[in-house]
């Protein structure tokens, strides 16, 4: 058996390595994503194995499929970057992983918030220009006096209201499927119009379909709080950008910590070479101290990194082996 291994990092190999050696399969590494690739380039592979945050090229599914490759099995979660009308039409099969560690991407939200709500941009800039008496000045908020909102509370959400809990704060939640195990932890509202206009910090962990995109807008940014702070660890395009720079702009929205950005595709070549990002929009966001910025790693921990890799390999395995995976999505639904 071969695999197709895409986008591979080099904190992966080890696992990569480890696996392929107990279960006698050969791997195929690539450290380039999905993109540009002709069927000579998957000729062996029984199951492409892929992870990249930028979209993924219907052209690559074809040329998988000219090569026979029957099965894609992502090491992420979110597949709003896969063209599914393609896969289906294709007849490949795919496989995500839906829970490699829904704490490490909660944490992470909740350490944004923790540096927002403590003035760490501002901080961190006036500490690096000498500046201690601005460093000093700055008063925090304590999260214990704060209400969160919570906008998505499937696994990762869940962990999140977890943890805002554990500081003491009030959680709203919404989501159109409310989760049983949270029903003592957080209110529940029935609409965001509710939610907006009651909450100190909104915590986004939804997914970046189409009917989410600009979830918050300028209607759902004047709703909010004055002071509000917006936290983004899910998809870029659940924000509109230009009404989020607007809300800094008239200090309606007290700070923003951005690890998923709405053009994140137009800025990952430059992410990539280390060079500093053309994007406009994105300049502005990271030019401004109530912003923290950072280039999509709330899922990059250890525990994740392991996960993604074993829990993936085991779908293309189960996959070749069976024709099905226990995390298999159905590409014609979606
Ligand atoms: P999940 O499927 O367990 O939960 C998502 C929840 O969102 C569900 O309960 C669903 O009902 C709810 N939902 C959907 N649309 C909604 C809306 N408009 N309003 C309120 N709720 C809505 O998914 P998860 O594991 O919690 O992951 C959530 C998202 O986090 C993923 O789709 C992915 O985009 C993102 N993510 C980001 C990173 C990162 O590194 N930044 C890593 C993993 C996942
Ligand atoms: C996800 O798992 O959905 C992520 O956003 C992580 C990223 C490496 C693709």
């Amino acid at each position: 058996m071969q695999f197709g291994v895409y986008g591979l990092k080099p904190e992966e190999k080890v696992f990569f390595d480890a696996w392929a050696q107990n279960n006698g399969v050969t791997m195929n590494y690539h450290t380039a994503g999905l993109n540009g690739q002709s069927p000579a380039d998957f000729a062996g592979d029984d199951a492409i194995v892929a992870l990249q945050t930028v979209p993924y090229p219907p052209a690559a599914i074809e040329a998988m499929a000219a090569a026979g490759v029957k099965y894609m099995a992502l090491r992420n979660v979110g597949m709003d970057n896969v063209p599914f009308p393609t896969l289906a039409a294709k007849g490949i099969q795919l496989a995500n992983v839906p829970a490699y560690s829904p704490q490490s991407i909660a944490e992470f939200a909740v350490s944004l918030t923790l540096q927002l709500v403590r003035n760490f941009g501002y901080v961190i800039q006036a500490i690096s220009a000498h500046q201690y008496t601005e460093a000093m000045q700055r008063t925090g908020k304590e999260l214990g006096t704060m209400t969160i909102g919570v906008i998505g509370t499937g696994r990762i959400g869940a962990s999140a209201v977890k943890l805002f809990k554990g500081f003491g704060s009030k959680v709203i939640a919404y989501d159109p499927y409310p989760n049983p195990a949270l029903k003592d932890e957080v209110e529940y509202v029935d609409d965001l119009a509710d939610l907006w206009p009651r909450v100190d910090v909104i915590d986004l962990h939804i997914p970046g379909t189409k009917e989410n995109t600009h979830l918050i807008g300028a209607a759902e940014i004047a709703q909010m709080k004055d002071g509000v702070y917006i936290v983004n660890t899910a998809r870029g395009n659940l924000i509109d950008t230009q009404a989020l720079l607007a809300g800094l702009a008239s200090d309606k929205v007290a700070g923003a910590g951005i690890d998923t950005f709405e053009f994140e595709s137009d800025v990952f070549p430059q992410w990539e070479k280390n060079e500093e990002p053309t994007n406009a929009l994105y300049e502005q966001l990271l030019a401004d101290p109530r912003v923290i910025m950072t280039p999509h790693i709330a899922y990059h921990t250890e525990t994740a990194v392991e996960n993604m890799v074993e829990v993936s390999l085991g779908n293309a395995k189960a996959f070749v082996e069976t024709g099905h995976a226990p995390n298999e999505v159905d590409v014609q639904k979606l």
